[in-house]
């Protein structure tokens, strides 16, 4: 089905099952052990082996010689291959870092051996038992110290961020210099780490030369074609399976080392093998979000206009790397003739920076909604006014281009309503409750919506069960529940009568979950499928297809009435089709907006920052299901809090690694840490979207909160703090 005028009313409209807070029905299965991550799939694959992956001491150089001897006589050792058995292996579209093969290393835990054993514990204490020898070359570590030399870097990347390396509309630096307010000041965010649950896990089986892997994996077509790329097979050879992940936020978007170790292991073992990634290899092995240093400079008249916005960003990345793509929201958010946006990246020999919860916009926020704040002071303004007062309906680089929906005054007016935000005192550190001095603040939140072509398959059985298969994957985010409730709506048959099935690569293709689009996209799949699905269920009650109402598990045209499961025959109906899209994206700006309020208490003794409320008011398109959408929301929220006031990946400097690599020195917010959060969404559809109407939560959730945070410990101190994440000692 292709989607290229806004939609008009279809089945979806009817809102029986979609729009309504529903369950996870992946849920019981959860919470009771039985939907297994890709390590625990015992029953897959008979005879696995397990695998321990060894990463390189060192940052750069080259591997002279590895001594395996001591490893392979070791107990309960099957095999040991190491990274000087195999030239290095080609990269796929998704990959920066090499991820295995050859003696060349890039960076600090890069892979450089599988060990195979019959346990765990034998194959970690054989992989310490290798002994290398390297010739370490020096590196370059300190984003700070090549910032100044870093040469502007376009920001293209396939999960969706898009900005050219500097762009420019009307005269930044005249209206700038001729603005009577004017603020200059540069912001950091740190490297951060994805820190999910469950880590980078596989295991791998050859029959012959077909390879099936058990993995945890957000993008299950682009894994396929990656990982045929990158073992040189081909990819009908090739079968992922991702059913359950336990979090990614990025960090699964592309194949990893596991998956290409599990695969070589195994041949190499000639029996399954599984290994998961420890949590040290997980910071330092796989991919973070950059660092920023980010400049920004805002004129505006004494009106409170702005005339002059500029926002340059800098990151770090490995060669051939992108940059974090920090700017981008600063292109679309406010009005303002005279506008400048660059990024500059900075050649790093860290391990590879790539995209994580909300890329670019995330950390861009962070930065642009302070200086806002700052702006607004200066101006002598309610910061939530000066953002109402320099809101735009269309994009500010290209008028002609409205925003297909555009909420953020409703989501500002309504949060600040709701946050008691006219309690506010707006002169800093003027309200104290004991030992705690108290602070409001607020940001705007901005994400962008995208489209991504999206199959699926559904088939009808006699019993008037819908089965619903596509590639789609579930990363703890709802995706069972919303394509189960799509389809229930679109079959007329009740919840508990659809089946689904996610994350298999034997599945039609999906959009797969990143950048806030699976939502959207996944289950505008599905609803083309469904199309089909009803065609094929009326001809085969010898009804017409266009008076054909599916309601209750009925299929009814005219007087004339027949329960779905008799459609289906002793051999059930299927149907299958993908959504996709025409040039809609490019007539609309299609974004998802909020308003994020935050009170904090800061302790006036020691600079401590408690969390007390947060509020997000969301302006997303239809929300399929409020319930999982509010999960996804509050739990954007709190990375928020983890990003503001925790989340550092510290750098060695002289050795080029993250030293905090687990979850005892990288903090990130526990259940004491987060206070009372409310999510309100605006009752809102957006036609340009897809057939759903829909748009996308799980990012926006997170893009603001961090300045908000800031904005109100700010308020609470009187100290502005620009260098996140906002720790106690910068605030003393
Ligand atoms: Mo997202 S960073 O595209 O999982």
């Amino acid at each position: 089905m292709r989607f290229d005028t806004p939609a008009t009313t279809n089945p979806i409209d009817q809102l029986r099952v979609v729009g309504k807070p529903t369950d996870r029905i992946d849920g019981p299965a959860k919470t009771t052990g039985r939907a297994p991550y890709a390590y625990e799939r015992y029953d897959v694959a008979p005879n696995q082996a397990y695998g321990y992956v060894l990463g390189a001491g060192f940052a750069k150089g080259r591997i002279t010689a590895m001594d395996t001897a001591a490893a392979k006589a070791a107990p309960g050792v099957v095999t040991v291959v190491t990274t000087l058995d195999m030239p290095r292996l080609e990269r796929s579209e998704s990959n920066i870092a090499y991820l295995f093969g050859g003696p060349e290393i890039q960076h600090y835990h890069q892979a450089v051996a599988v060990v195979v054993a019959e346990t765990f514990e034998q194959a970690r204490d054989a992989a310490f038992l290798i002994r290398t020898d390297y010739a370490r070359e020096p590196g370059r570590f300190d984003l700070a110290a090549r910032a100044a030399t870093a040469p502007l870097v376009s920001g293209d990347s396939q999960e969706g961020s898009s900005a050219p390396a500097e762009d420019r509309t009307g005269d930044f630096d005249g209206a700038f210099a001729q603005s009577p307010v004017r603020i200059d000041q540069t912001y950091t965010t740190p490297y951060e780490s994805h820190a999910m649950m469950e880590p980078h896990a596989t295991i791998a089986a050859w029959n012959g030369d077909k390879l099936t892997v058990w993995t945890s994996n957000q993008m299950i077509a682009w894994g396929k074609r990656d990982l045929a790329k990158t073992l040189g097979i081909r990819p009908e050879n090739l079968r992922l399976d991702s059913p359950y992940v336990g979090g990614g936020f990025g960090g699964k978007l592309f194949i990893r080392a596991d998956i290409v170790l599990a695969a070589l292991g195994a041949k190499a073992a000639r029996r399954p093998v599984k290994l998961a990634l420890t949590r040290p290899l997980v910071a330092n092995n796989t991919t973070h979000r950059s660092a920023t240093i980010q400049r920004i400079r805002i004129g505006a008249g004494r009106d409170g206009k702005i005339t002059a916005i500029a926002h340059e960003s800098t990151s770090g990345n490995l060669p051939d790397g992108k940059p974090e793509t920090a700017v981008q929201q600063t292109k679309l958010l406010y009005a303002g003739a005279n506008r400048l946006t660059a990024m500059r990246l900075a050649e790093l020999d860290l391990p590879e920076s790539n995209a994580m919860r909300a890329p670019g916009e995330a950390p861009g926020l962070m930065a642009l909604e302070i200086a806002i704040d700052e702006m607004a002071e200066k101006l002598g303004l309610d910061p939530v006014e000066f953002r109402i007062l320099n809101d735009t309906q269309v994009d500010p680089e290209h008028p002609e281009r409205p925003f297909s929906q555009r909420h953020l005054i409703e989501c500002l007016r309504l949060g600040a309503d709701r946050f008691g935000w006219s309690g506010r005192n707006a002169t800093p550190g003027r309200r104290r409750e004991g030992k705690w001095l108290v602070g409001m603040g607020v940001a705007a939140g901005f994400r962008n919506n995208l489209l991504a072509k999206s199959g699926a398959r559904v088939h009808l059985d006699k019993q008037g069960v819908v089965t619903v298969e596509t590639d789609m994957t579930d990363i703890g985010t709802g995706s069972y529940t919303i394509i189960a409730q799509t389809a229930a709506e679109m079959m007329g048959v009740p919840l508990e009568k659809v089946v689904v099935r996610l994350g298999d690569s034997d599945f039609p293709a999906s959009a797969g979950s990143g950048g806030q689009w699976g939502a959207n996209n996944s289950t505008a799949g599905v609803y083309a499928a469904c199309v089909k699905l009803r065609d094929a269920v009326a001809k085969s009650l010898g009804f017409n297809s266009a008076d054909a109402v599916f309601a209750d598990g009925q299929v009814r045209a005219g007087n004339r009435s027949a329960p779905i499961g008799q459609a289906a025959g002793e051999g059930g109906l299927s149907a299958e089709d993908q959504i996709e899209f025409g040039d809609l994206a490019k007539r609309y700006q299609q974004s998802t907006f909020a308003g994020h309020f935050v009170e904090v208490g800061v302790d006036a003794a020691t600079g401590e920052t408690r969390v007390r409320r947060m509020l997000a008011v969301c302006s997303a398109g239809r929300i399929l299901n409020p319930k999982s959408a509010r999960s996804q929301v509050i739990g954007a929220m709190t990375m928020g809090v983890g990003a503001a006031l925790m989340e550092e990946l510290a750098v060695d400097k002289r050795h080029g690694f993250f030293v905090n690599h687990d979850l005892a020195g990288y903090e990130v917010p526990v259940h004491a840490d987060i206070p009372h959060q409310e999510v309100i969404f605006l009752d809102e559809v957006d036609p340009a979207s897809s057939p759903m109407k829909a748009k996308g939560v799980g990012e926006l959730g997170l893009c603001g909160v961090g300045a908000a945070i800031a904005n109100a410990v700010y308020n609470a101190t009187g100290v502005r703090v620009r260098d996140y994440p906002i720790t106690l000692d910068k605030l003393i």
